[in-house]
């Protein structure tokens, strides 16, 4: 049965939702399921925008007829060629052979990567700023490389100010029959999952953010349509390119704290529990601890994007670095996070190796400010040890006032 809603006169979200997927791209957690998104405009031509990822293909394709309503499609737009949203192109070419797929030189070049069957009869490549006619309706082209992949278009409809914006400004979260971002509780339900998106797929990619921000800023645009999750009209605008804007420029959303440790016995876990109360004791707020083994560092990541300070605590393992902590560590380099403050704490019984590795890790990334003198516990916090902690909560506690 099909499944589509009207979002503009002619426009349709066309798209649908998948519950069952346990991680996004084989990585990534979806407690609360992913939503992949569609449009058509139905005009003197007719243009679907962008596909779905073929776990919901069948509904999809049922959405595209009934849309269609026994109409032939003119245009298939391809905002970006990831599978998620590319699966069902040669299933509408084979549906519809005179479709033409309005790409650039890259997504084409993706396309015959991904797909043997030769359409190259259908493509309609266009260059940035090339506009195409529908009837009423107007598509214009913006570039926007990198985010998320090298080809990735933003397609801004001209007469009504929609813009078209491949995964950006996108979610994790199914819907639950709500479309729009003002239809939603968005703070207290769909905000964390936006930025555990943003910062762990398109995190890295932060100067190409601002990059297709400041080409789009002049534009009026009314409606915001990503390829995952809510639509965003109106007023809301503001408040989604605000939290892209920061998180693209690396800047913490609130001062306060992240503690991730990583801990075989309990006994470094011990030594992140005490910091943690003697930093609540100086009136530090909402704080937020994570074991690193427990819980998936795509949470953990989402977090450190929004706080201003980050304790890493880790034994040593191996005489290395703790690999769960390593790997940590190394991800948040690989997605450029900087601009942070940052205290270690390091533990180890025979040889010493943690709290090094971390240092090494940390002084990789731009902008990071270590906090506190670093402790290298030998196997327990001892009593005589705490004033050393005490300091570490001093530093941290002076650091949120700044
Ligand atoms: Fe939703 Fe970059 O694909």
């Amino acid at each position: 049965m099909h499944n589509i809603y009207e979002i503009s006169p002619s426009i349709y979200w066309i798209g649908g939702s998948d519950r069952r997927l346990e991680r996004f791209e084989n990585m990534f957690p979806l407690p609360n399921g992913v939503a992949y998104n569609s449009y058509l405009i139905l005009d003197e031509k007719t243009a679907v925008l962008d596909t779905v990822d073929s776990s919901i293909s069948a509904l999809y394709l049922e959405n595209i007829t009934h849309a269609l309503n026994g109409r032939s499609l003119d245009y298939l737009i391809i905002n970006h060629m990831e599978p998620d949203h590319c699966a069902n192109i040669e299933e509408i070419v084979r549906r519809y052979p005179n479709v033409k797929l309005v790409g650039n030189q890259k997504t084409f070049q993706l396309m015959r990567q991904y797909y043997s069957l030769d359409m190259s009869s259908n493509y309609y490549e266009v260059k940035e700023g090339n506009e195409l006619s529908l009837g009423s309706h107007t598509l214009r082209f913006y570039f926007a490389p990198m985010v998320h992949w090298p080809e990735v278009m933003f397609t801004y409809e001209t007469s009504k100010g929609i813009l078209f914006s491949a995964d950006a400004f996108g979610s994790f979260g199914a819907f639950a029959g709500n479309l729009f971002a003002d239809e939603v509780e968005y703070d207290s339900y769909y905000l964390d999952e936006a930025r555990r998106y943003y910062t762990n797929i398109v995190g890295r990619y932060g100067p190409q953010v601002q990059a297709i921000m400041k080409k789009l800023a002049g534009l009026k645009i009314t409606m915001i349509c990503s390829l995952h999750g809510l639509i965003w009209r109106g007023e809301n605008i503001s408040y989604i390119l605000d939290k892209y804007d920061l998180w693209s420029r690396y800047v913490p959303e609130k001062k306060g704290v992240v503690l991730a440790y990583a801990s075989m016995y309990g006994n470094t876990e011990n030594v992140m529990n005490s910091l943690a109360i003697k930093l609540a004791k100086r009136g530090i707020k909402d704080m937020r601890m994570y074991d690193v083994s427990k819980t998936h560092p795509s949470y953990i990541i989402s977090d450190v994007f929004k706080y201003s300070n980050v304790v890493f605590g880790s034994p040593t393992y191996n005489m290395h670095l703790y690999f769960m902590m390593d790997s940590l560590l190394r991800e948040l380099a690989v997605l450029g996070i900087k601009n942070r403050n940052v205290t270690l704490l390091g533990n180890h019984s025979w040889s010493s190796a943690a709290l090094k590795g971390m240092t090494e890790i940390v002084e990789s990334m731009k902008e990071m400010t270590l906090v506190g003198t670093p402790i290298d516990i030998k196997s327990t916090l001892k009593p005589e040890n705490e004033h050393e902690l005490d300091a570490i909560a001093d530093a941290i506690a002076e650091s949120l006032k700044e």
